[in-house]
C-alpha cells in the first residue's frame, strides 16, 4: 500500500516484570475498569488478548494488550517479534522495587527498540516507596520525566483500581510522542497468532492479532500449518464480529489445525489456495526436521 492508505492504529501493549508484581491483577483490572460487563449469564471470553478504550483530549482512543500468562512474557514477545508489540508495561511492585525480572524486562524492551512505561505498582500498600523505585530505575536509564528524563512512571494500585485511567492515558501519549502507529486497512488481512487451542465443541480456535488489513467472517486465511476460512469471530466479550481492523485481536473458528502461538497468518484468495500454502510449510518444516536430524 502506498503513503496515503495508511490509518491510525492502536498501539499494542505487553505487561512485564518481576514475578507477583501485579501484571495479572493490572490487567484484570484494566479490563474490569474498561469493558462493560456482560448482561447475568454472558460469557466473558479468555482471548488472550482484549482492546480498551479511553478519552485523552476529549478524543477516544484505543489501546490493545496483550495478557500473557506469568513468566512466558518474554518468550512470548520474542516469539511474536518485537513487531507485535509497540509499548511495554513495566510492572514495579513499589514495596518490593526493581528486582533481577525487573531488569531482565526493561532490557528485553530495550533492546527491542520498544518504549516503556512504567507502572509503580502496589502504591496501597503502608511499606510502598514509588519515589525508590523511581530513584532505581534511573540507574538502568529510565529516566522520569519529573526527573527530567523521558520516561512515563504512573503509580497505581491494581488491587484498589487507583490510577487506572492515568496509566492508559500515559500509555496512550507514549504512543503519541515516540511511534507513528499506521497500518493499511484496505489491503488483505495479516498478523499474528497470540495464542490457540483445540476447544471441544468448536474445533481448532485462535486468537489472532491483526496486524494490517482488516479480517473479515469469509476470508480463507493460512496461520502457521494450519489453514481454513473464517466461520466467525469473537471480541473479548465473546460477541460476535465481523471485521476485525489493525491491532484489533479477535477469537477466530473455521481452521483446520492449531496455529501456534507466534505464528504468522495472512488472508489469501481462497481455500484451495489456503490449503496449498499451508501443505507447502508443513513439507517445510518436515524436510528442516528431517534435515536436522540426519545431519
Ligand atoms: P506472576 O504472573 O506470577 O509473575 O505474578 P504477577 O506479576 O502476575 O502478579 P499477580 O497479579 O499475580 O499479583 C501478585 C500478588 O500481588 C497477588 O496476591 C495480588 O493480589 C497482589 N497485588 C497485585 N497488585 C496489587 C496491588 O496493587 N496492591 C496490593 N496490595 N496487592 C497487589
Ligand atoms: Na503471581
Ligand atoms: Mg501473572
Amino acid at each position: 500500500g502506498s503513503e496515503e492508505d495508511l490509518a491510525p492504529r492502536p498501539p499494542v501493549v505487553t505487561v512485564m516484570g518481576h514475578v507477583d508484581h501485579g501484571k495479572t491483577k493490572l490487567l484484570d483490572a484494566i479490563r474490569s475498569a474498561n469493558v462493560v460487563d456482560k448482561e447475568a449469564g454472558g460469557i466473558t471470553q479468555h482471548i488472550g488478548a482484549y482492546q480498551v478504550a479511553t478519552v485523552v483530549d476529549e478524543q477516544e482512543r484505543r489501546i490493545t494488550f496483550i495478557d500473557t500468562p506469568g513468566h512466558e512474557a518474554f518468550t512470548a514477545m520474542r516469539a511474536r517479534g518485537a513487531q507485535s508489540t509497540d509499548i511495554a508495561v513495566l510492572v514495579v511492585a513499589a514495596d518490593d522495587g526493581v528486582m533481577p525480572q525487573t531488569v531482565e524486562a526493561l532490557n528485553h524492551a530495550k533492546a527491542a527498540d520498544v518504549p516503556i512505561v512504567v507502572a509503580v505498582n502496589k502504591v496501597d500498600k503502608p511499606d510502598a516507596d514509588p519515589s525508590k523505585v523511581r530513584g532505581q530505575l534511573t540507574e538502568y536509564g529510565l529516566v522520569p520525566e519529573e526527573y527530567g528524563g523521558d520516561t512515563m512512571f504512573v503509580d497505581v494500585s491494581a488491587k484498589s483500581q487507583l490510577n487506572i485511567e492515568g496509566l492508559l492515558e500515559s500509555i496512550v501519549l507514549t504512543a503519541d510522542a515516540s511511534l507513528d502507529l499506521r497500518a493499511n486497512p484496505e489491503q488483505s488481512a495479516e498478523g499474528v497468532a497470540i495464542e490457540a487451542h483445540l476447544d471441544r465443541g468448536r474445533g481448532p480456535v485462535a486468537t489472532v492479532l491483526v496486524q494490517r488489513g482488516t479480517l473479515r467472517v469469509g476470508d480463507s486465511m493460512v496461520a502457521g500449518p494450519a489453514y481454513g476460512r473464517v466461520r466467525a469471530m469473537l471480541d473479548e466479550h465473546g460477541d460476535p464480529v465481523d471485521v476485525a481492523d489493525p491491532s484489533r485481536p479477535v477469537l477466530v473458528l473455521g481452521l483446520t489445525a492449531v496455529p501456534g502461538a507466534g505464528d504468522t497468518f495472512m488472508v489469501v484468495a481462497d481455500d484451495r489456495v489456503a490449503r496449498q500454502i499451508a501443505e507447502k510449510r508443513e513439507a517445510r518444516e518436515r524436510n528442516a526436521a528431517l534435515a536436522q536430524r540426519t545431519a
